[in-house]
């Protein structure tokens, strides 16, 4: 199935083709294509077989392919947000045979051409790194954000029980009591999602770059955008409504290919108040772990001064395993020339 017939894939440039480079609309029949040349990516927290079909439904979204000889070998999606004005780049994979030959970088520029022919409003292109950055990549790109990175696994049984020990332990963890001193956080509704994120500017301070990362994808604090949040399964939460200073935006959690019933939870933690920001990841472990079964990773991305507390934390007061050292999630931005 062509997802978009109205999408002209042009003719691949000389050198390309002479390496037998293809590219095309990635279709439904790529799945299994697209999953085998994808193990392992990510540490096994892969979201793109949960996601790759809905992403071929997005009217904002090119997903392209590059085959050689007539085999998938690479795959970049590239989704237009921000009132049409920046190009927000994701998925970016190649097979690993073909890595470190240059496929990835041909790819970046093909879809950029692409996606810049087909919206011309289109001024920079956005997308968001876990790696090491070369000095290379700091001439080519600016930060507009950056994030401290904490994963943490659990099994959702044992977290639950846990969770209960520090509710009926009031006095070990006053702090985060319900009997404390600062109430107990807040779940948005849409209209508030949007009292506070669009008609006013308490968030503008309170996310870095006025900017709202939701699981690894930045937004600016546009209309536009709250449209395409608000259709995700998206727990929003705050300290305060009528004077936030800790936000947070938790997905619901979805299956990843690191075993069987093992699960993704994604939250995205503003603010620098460490004990708000220990009670609003509470909340939301409490939230999900009520009925889920099965283990899961939990990613939280946070101010990196907060990493190392709230690594203690997890670790003494909630007992899971942290799974890797610092790492920051990096929005960087190009022009889209
Ligand atoms: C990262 C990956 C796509 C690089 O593929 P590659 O074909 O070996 O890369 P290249 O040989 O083209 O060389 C690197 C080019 O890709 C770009 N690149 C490398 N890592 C990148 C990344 N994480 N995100 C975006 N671009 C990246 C480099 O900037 C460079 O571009 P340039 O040609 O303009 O300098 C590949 O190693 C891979 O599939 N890794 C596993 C999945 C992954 O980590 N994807 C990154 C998503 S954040």
């Amino acid at each position: 199935m062509k997802i978009d017939s109205n999408l002209t894939i042009p003719q691949p440039p000389e050198a390309l083709s002479q390496a037998g480079l293809q590219f095309d609309v990635a279709t439904e029949e790529d799945f299994d294509e697209i999953m085998a040349m994808s193990q392992h990516i990510y540490g096994g927290l892969d979201y793109l077989p949960t996601r790759y079909i809905s992403w071929l439904q997005e009217t904002n979204r090119t997903v392209i392919v590059a085959r050689k000889q007539g085999k998938v070998i690479a795959l970049e999606s590239v989704c237009v947000i921000d009132d049409g004005e920046t190009m927000l780049v994701e998925g970016l994979r190649v097979a690993p045979e073909e890595r470190g030959k240059g496929v990835a970088g041909v790819l970046l520029r093909f879809c950029s051409e692409l996606v810049k022919s087909k919206y011309p409003d289109v001024k920079v292109s956005r997308l968001t790194r876990d790696d090491q950055l070369r000095p290379k990549d700091f001439q080519k790109y600016r930060i507009i954000t950056k994030q401290g990175i904490l994963l943490v696994r659990f099994r959702a049984e044992d977290l639950k029980l846990r969770l209960s020990d520090i509710t009926l332990h009031d006095s070990i963890y006053p702090s985060l009591s319900t009997s404390s001193s600062s109430p107990p956080p807040v779940r948005l509704d849409h209209e508030s999602i949007h009292q506070l994120y669009l008609r006013s500017d308490l968030m503008k301070g309170l996310l870095p770059n006025a900017t709202v990362i939701q699981d690894w994808q930045p937004f600016k604090l546009l209309p536009s955008n709250f449209t395409i949040l608000l259709k995700k399964d998206i727990d929003w939460m705050v300290n305060d409504v009528s004077s936030p200073t800790v936000a947070s935006l938790c997905t619901f959690p979805f299956k990843v290919p690191i075993g069987d019933n093992w699960y993704y939870l994604n939250i995205d933690m503003y603010g620098k108040d460490l004990n708000l920001v220990k009670q609003q990841f509470l909340s939301h472990l409490e939230c999900h772990t009520a009925t889920l079964k099965g283990h899961v990773m939990c990613q939280m991305f946070l101010d990196p001064a907060l990493w190392k507390p709230m690594a203690d934390f997890c670790h003494s007061a909630l007992n899971v395993e942290l799974v890797k050292e610092y790492t920051e999630q990096c929005v960087v931005e190009s022009d889209a020339v």
